[in-house]
């Protein structure tokens, strides 16, 4: 069972997570819009993996017999100037990610909540993960700068990027 606090913490990232998912939907439908379709399906992939990762504090919170609670998702930025900076919020955006999950970590250790903390240790690697694939596209977007033949280029490579689906089980395998 998870704390009071520690509880309403775990709803507002659960939050956050689909906000994520949402956001880069919102993404997906700008890079569809500008005929990038490689984009928009990274991104889309991008999206559904946030969905698996809301879920998993829905499941954690459910198994502790902790009370889920939905909270209202802001609307997300639609439009943007040009691929970068889409990719340069996504970065921003899972900086602020990392950070929240870092501080569930230090709740967790205060409350001496080990599963929590276990459960959140996924997180922690994972962020390494997420902030690091943004950044390096981010870094070869800058290095593209104008040429609409290295964009093309890496939007082809951008499109392989195939969703691969947690094992089914409980939030600790998913
Ligand atoms: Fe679920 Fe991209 O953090």
């Amino acid at each position: 069972m998870l704390g009071k606090k520690l509880q309403d913490a775990f709803n507002e990232q659960m939050k956050n997570e689909f906000y994520s998912a949402y956001l880069y939907m919102a993404m997906a439908g700008y890079f569809q819009s500008e005929d990038l379709p490689g984009f928009a399906s990274w991104m889309r992939v991008q999206a559904l993996e946030e969905m698996t990762h809301g879920e998993k504090f829905f499941n954690f919170t459910c198994e502790t017999g902790s009370r889920t609670n939905l909270l209202p998702i802001d609307g997300p930025q639609n439009n943007f100037t040009k691929p970068a900076e889409a990719f340069e919020i996504g970065l921003q955006h899972e900086k602020f990610v990392t950070a929240s999950i870092n501080n569930l970590m230090f709740m967790a250790g205060k409350d001496k909540n080990y599963a929590a903390q276990i459960f959140l240790q996924w997180f922690v690697t994972e962020q390494i993960e997420e902030e690091s694939s943004f950044s390096l596209i981010l870094k070869k977007l800058q290095r593209i700068g104008e040429d609409s033949r290295g964009l093309l280029m890496l939007d082809q490579e951008l499109g392989q990027r195939a969703f691969v689906p947690p094992p089914a089980g409980s939030s600790m395998a998913a």
